[in-house]
């Protein structure tokens, strides 16, 4: 059966002490909550992350990276390899974040061979995708799509799929306060699911989860999680209040 998630992906904001501050709150909200079948990452900077992994300790909160290099070692002046999160705990990162393809020249093909790198290198992975407003105004969302998952993971054998959690994230809601409906997120969900089907077997279609990302607060998560095929979510803003983020976890 497949997981539910919720993530919290903190981008460039807190420093060390907002960082062990919020998680601290988090950590202590969350034995409210059950967590049945559902895991919580949390996806701070990389400065914070050695911090983060000592205070979520041994509770249910994971840690994740939300970016990193491709190549093993070397001279890659700024970048940040597997093996070095790895040191320190961490064995899941982001891939594919549309802020990552917009201000960082982010192609299908770099992100081709990081979730490759990554994957190889016993990473788990959250690769995110999804269409910007022009694409749905166009009708195309739906070629969009299938092209960024077809460029970035069709290639890869079919025991990858252990590794692998999906974004679905419409470039359009992010940060917006624009969210896609309930609808909307479970018609392309239930596509993606249909086109890894068709490449790969229902089975791994079926195991793999698939979250919704963008504009996702505790208004509206009840009802986006509450869809067959949004196996939870990927949160930016509301990811960084304690308050907001626990009572997203308690929606799913
Ligand atoms: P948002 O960000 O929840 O602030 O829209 C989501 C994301 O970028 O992952």
């Amino acid at each position: 059966m497949r997981k539910n998630i919720v993530a919290g992906n903190w981008k460039m904001n807190n420093d060390t002490k907002e960082t062990k501050s919020l998680l601290k709150d988090i950590r202590k909200g969350l034995k409210k909550v059950s967590l049945k079948n559902t895991k919580v990452i949390v996806a701070p900077s990389f400065v914070n992350l050695n911090t983060a992994v000592k205070v979520v300790g041994n509770s249910k909160i994971k840690v994740a990276a939300q970016n990193m290099c491709a190549a093993k070692s070397g001279a890659y002046t700024g970048e940040i390899s597997a093996d070095m999160l790895k040191s320190i705990e961490v064995r899941t990162v982001i891939l594919g974040h549309s802020e990552r393809r917009a201000y960082f020249g982010e192609t299908d093909a770099v992100l081709k061979e990081k979730v490759a790198s990554a994957l190889n290198q016993k990473m788990k992975v959250i690769f995110c995708f999804g269409e910007e407003l022009k694409n749905r105004k166009e009708n195309t969302h739906f070629e969009l799509v299938e092209s960024q998952i077809k460029n970035v993971l069709f290639h890869l054998p079919e025991t990858a799929w252990k590794k692998i959690v999906l974004a679905y994230e419409p470039v359009w809601a992010i940060g917006t306060g624009e969210t896609a409906s309930p609808e909307q997120a479970q018609e392309m969900h239930a596509f993606i699911r249909k086109i890894i089907t068709d490449k790969f077997t229902a089975e791994i279609a079926d195991n793999v989860s698939i979250l919704y990302g963008g504009s996702v607060k505790p208004e509206n998560a009840k009802e986006i999680f509450s869809k067959p095929d949004v196996d939870g979510g990927l949160i930016g803003g509301a990811a960084l209040k304690a308050a907001d983020f626990l009572a997203i976890i308690a929606a799913i």
